[in-house]
């Protein structure tokens, strides 16, 4: 079954070509292809065999910088019909002037006849399919109107197809049509695309609008004409965002934040997708193998984040010190570029952003890579500017997040670290046994995640009896303390209640002073035992103060709880992975307080998704 995904935008339309081909793998296939248009002209790319090679060859191809320049592009899957599968078979096929580009679905019956009339004026083919013959076809018709010219020789075609075609000499749209084999077109921010399968429109824009037969189609940057093959407008109204489809989107759920909170167990799932090599109890990263020096060699990890990103790379941390014994630090993005940060190639530099635009982020990254370290990038959203200026880097996979309080992202970021760290660990001295064991406890997340979050129940009834308090303090120890910052932190951006993480015996050092009758505490004691007692210690120190102690505590784990007013039960795991199912369960606290609160919780007052200011 081919596929079809063409784009006309703003964006890198190599990579959200490939992207788009992946959505269509599971469709067989035997070669794939894509098209650019680029400087008056069109460049090809195709390959035998699979869209990871034809990604490479792209990747080749445009460099980031040449890729942004690009203005629109198509790509297919081909699974042969008309000649075997070959790269001269693959899709797309150019016009005899190589301004023209086109892809197809169908089969059209009347091809032989076809190209016997167009080889009589002169056209030579390189392939053995019925697409080149519609491609010289449309060639033939061409007069500076890829819409004209399209409408032209479908008028002429017997059979069925669904088509994208672009001409370098009008790189501003796409033309799509279909008879018998669908196409849709997706406008979204700075960008459409059409593709035959609409699951690859819905990832980028939820305005999305059919083709019925014998319609053809102009696919702009922001918008969309359709007419018949007659050239007669049909009327047809992209829809817009409205409430409606807002709930849609939403999938039932109130906000994004709570329904991204729910799509852990598959980010998660996503995030570790091929990248555990349980054979050799070890991570797979291709990126990290381009390391200037043996991964023995390095000497220090450094990792660059802001806000909810800098709290995964506080969480990584234990690990890349405890497998990979290793030096490392997290380092405020915003602050690293002022001072005189000294690396140099034997320093492995992090930079880690789900919207891989945050300009703090960024600045850290040049600086590192101007220093000689050996950088890469964490990043969601892909092709962002961190991503292409890290040249390598990990993407989360986390798919789109839309509330502004990060959520499903922070879960992924700290799952790519351990499996990095894992990685590290095991080019160095961690022995496998331990390896598997990591590797083992990451493997378990997407399951211990759908047994934590039936949790919302406890966490909706806690936030009720908290939910007027002016003051929140987390605490946590070991793994547990960079939960407590991000719980804080949830809570401050949704809710607008005064909260701070702090390390747990931290407090008897100053914030003890703030605890008065009734302040809760979120103590995070889901910890190991040895840890858990020292919590209790600290719990109890509090309490005295006349805190309210909410605990988070491994379920079954009775002596935890005996020291807790109110407690969350989460599953207990292994104590590297355990912030995973201890921050869910705080991102459901902190949505239920600004619930209660009437908060807007998608968009918190004075934040942006993404900070591209410094
Ligand atoms: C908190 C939050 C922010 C971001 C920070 C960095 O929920 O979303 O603290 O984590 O602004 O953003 P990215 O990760 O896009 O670099």
């Amino acid at each position: 079954m081919s596929g079809i995904v063409g784009y006309v935008g703003k964006a890198n339309a190599p990579e959200i070509l490939v992207r788009g081909l992946r959505k269509l793998e599971p469709r067989s296939y035997d070669s794939a292809g894509m098209a650019i248009t680029e400087n008056g002209g069109i460049t090809v790319v195709k390959t035998l065999g699979t869209i990871a090679a034809l990604e490479k060859k792209a990747r080749a191809q445009w460099a980031p910088d040449r890729a942004r320049a690009a203005a629109a592009g198509i790509a297919h899957t081909r699974w042969a019909t008309h000649g075997n599968p070959s790269e001269a078979n693959a899709h797309p096929h150019l016009d005899a002037s190589g301004k023209i580009a086109l892809v197809h679905n169908g089969i059209l019956e009347n091809y032989r006849a076809l190209r016997s009339f167009l080889e009589s004026k002169g056209s030579r083919f390189v392939s053995e399919t019925d697409t080149e013959v519609l491609a010289h076809l449309v060639g033939w018709f061409y007069t500076n109107d890829i819409f004209q010219a399209v409408s032209e020789a479908l008028r002429r075609v017997i059979g069925a197809y669904g088509i994208a075609a672009v001409s370098a000499l009008e790189p501003d749209h796409i033309v799509t049509a279909q008879c018998g084999s669908s196409v849709s077109i997706g406008i979204g921010v700075g960008g459409s695309i059409v593709a035959s399968d609409t699951s690859v429109i819905a990832e980028h824009t939820q305005r999305i609008i059919s083709l019925d037969d014998n319609e053809v189609a102009i696919v702009r940057v922001d918008d969309v004409e359709v007419r018949n093959l007659g050239g007669i407008p049909v009327s047809r109204t992209v829809p817009e965002l409205d409430e409606v489809e807002e709930a849609v989107r939403k999938n039932g759920f109130a906000h994004f934040m709570l329904k991204e909170i729910h799509e852990q167990p598959e980010s998660i799932t996503d995030a570790i997708r091929g990248r555990i090599d349980f054979e050799n109890a070890t991570a797979v990263f291709s990126s990290m193998d381009a390391a200037p020096c043996k991964i023995s060699e390095l000497t220090r990890v450094v990792m660059l984040g802001c806000g909810t990103s800098r709290h995964a790379g506080l969480a990584g941390e234990y690990a890349f010190e405890e497998l990979a014994d290793i030096q490392t630090e997290v380092e405020q993005a915003s602050e690293f570029r002022y001072r005189n940060p000294i690396l140099d190639k034997h320093d492995f530099a992090i930079a880690i952003s789900q919207s891989g635009e945050t300009a703090d982020t960024l600045a850290a990254l040049r600086e590192a890579k101007l220093k000689g370290a050996f950088v890469t990038s964490i990043c969601n959203v892909v092709s962002s500017t961190l991503a292409r200026e890290a040249g390598r880097g990990v993407y989360l996979r986390a798919g789109p997040e839309i509330s502004v309080a990060s959520t499903k992202a922070f879960t992924s970021q700290v799952i790519v670290l351990l499996l990095m760290a894992l990685k590290l660990g095991r080019g160095r001295r961690l022995s496998r046994e331990r390896g598997l064991e990591l590797a083992n406890a990451i493997a378990s997340l997407p399951d211990i995640v759908r047994r934590t979050l039936p949790v919302n129940d406890v966490a909706k009834r806690i936030a009720q009896k908290i939910k007027d308090v002016e003051h929140i303090y987390f605490i946590g120890r070991g793994t547990m303390y960079p939960v407590a910052l991000e719980g804080a932190l949830k809570v401050k951006e949704t809710s607008y209640i005064h909260a701070e993480g702090y390390q747990a015996s931290e407090m008897r050092h100053g914030p003890i002073a703030m605890l008065a009758q009734g302040t809760p505490v979120i103590a995070l004691a889901c910890c190991d035992e040895a840890e858990r007692d020292k919590m209790i210690i600290n719990v109890e120190e509090c309490r005295s103060r006349g805190a309210y102690i909410i605990g988070v505590i491994n379920a079954g784990d009775t002596e935890a709880a005996r020291h807790m007013d109110e407690f969350i039960e989460i599953p207990a795991t292994h104590p590297l992975v355990a912030p995973i199912p201890a921050v869910i369960a705080l991102q459901l606290l902190a949505y239920h307080l600004a619930c209660l609160r009437n908060c807007e919780i998608d968009k918190p007052r004075s934040l942006s998704k993404s900070l591209t200011v410094e």
